[in-house]
């Protein structure tokens, strides 16, 4: 059992949380707590390849975050697309392999076209998994699932549904760590995070440091996983 309690999680849910705030609080527009957010992924990329954490999964825009003001979303496009040009070659050459989770239809076309090259610049990478959900929601992603199963015409199991999602082949959550003191998921990975332990931090995700990161993992170690069976 301690083994298994010090172990480090093998897949680490974001929800980067408190952009926003962080930049009300210095007189800031929101975007430039975006922008300081966008920095922050790098060190949690590093931190997570050096505690040896397989894959992470970062929430950067929701189905629900369309609701923001139209300025807000486009320069949090802007970033997105300086990130994916200006870090990619880095990420590569780190070894890490990219997945997009969420429908890229509804941004504009050149965003579509530098997530597919990074995915694809990537796809044969053997060190961190990096997952970065964009226009992602948990449900919508149910929905598409479901409608790829439907054509095959006959019931389902388990195990094909959570292979029809966008994790198809990782494991599940084991931790998803949410910062800027909000207690919820905010539709995020749902049927990953069954069993996912959940940590929140009072920290904004701009404040965000590899201590902190680390004190959460720290949390997590001190929980007891069940997963519905009894400890002696
Ligand atoms: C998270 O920070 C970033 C996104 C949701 C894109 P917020 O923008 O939600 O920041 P707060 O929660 O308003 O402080
Ligand atoms: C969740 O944060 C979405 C992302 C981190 C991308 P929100 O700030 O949108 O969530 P709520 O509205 O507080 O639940
Ligand atoms: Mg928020």
């Amino acid at each position: 059992m301690t083994e298994e309690k010090k172990s480090v999680p093998r897949h680490i849910g974001f929800i980067m949380d408190g952009n926003g705030r962080w930049a009300k609080a210095k007189n800031r527009p929101r975007s430039y707590g975006h922008k300081k957010g966008a920095d922050v992924i790098e060190e949690v990329v590093d931190a997570s390849f050096d505690h040896g954490v397989e894959a992470v999964s970062l929430y950067a825009f929701s189905t629900e975050n369309w609701k923001r003001p139209k300025e807000e979303i486009g320069a949090l496009f802007d970033l997105f697309l300086e990130y994916f040009i200006s870090e990619l070659d880095d990420l590569d050459k780190n070894n890490v392999c990219i997945r997009i989770m969420g429908d890229m239809s509804a941004f504009p076309e050149k965003m579509g076209r530098e997530t597919d090259e990074a995915m694809y610049k990537t796809r044969n990478n053997t060190g961190l998994k990096l997952n970065i959900a964009l226009n992602y929601g948990s449900r919508a992603e149910v929905v598409r699932a479901c409608n790829a199963l439907i054509e095959r015409g006959k019931p389902i199991d388990e195990a094909e549904l959570m292979n029809a999602l966008y994790t198809a082949g990782l494991p599940d959550l084991d931790l998803v760590i949410r910062t800027a003191g909000e207690q919820r998921l905010s539709n995020f990975m749902l049927l990953q995070a069954a069993y996912a332990e959940l940590v929140f931090t009072d920290v904004t995700f701009p404040e965000l440091t590899d201590e902190r990161y680390a004190d959460c993992i720290r949390e997590y170690q001190r929980r007891t996983r069940r997963f519905g069976a009894v400890t002696e």
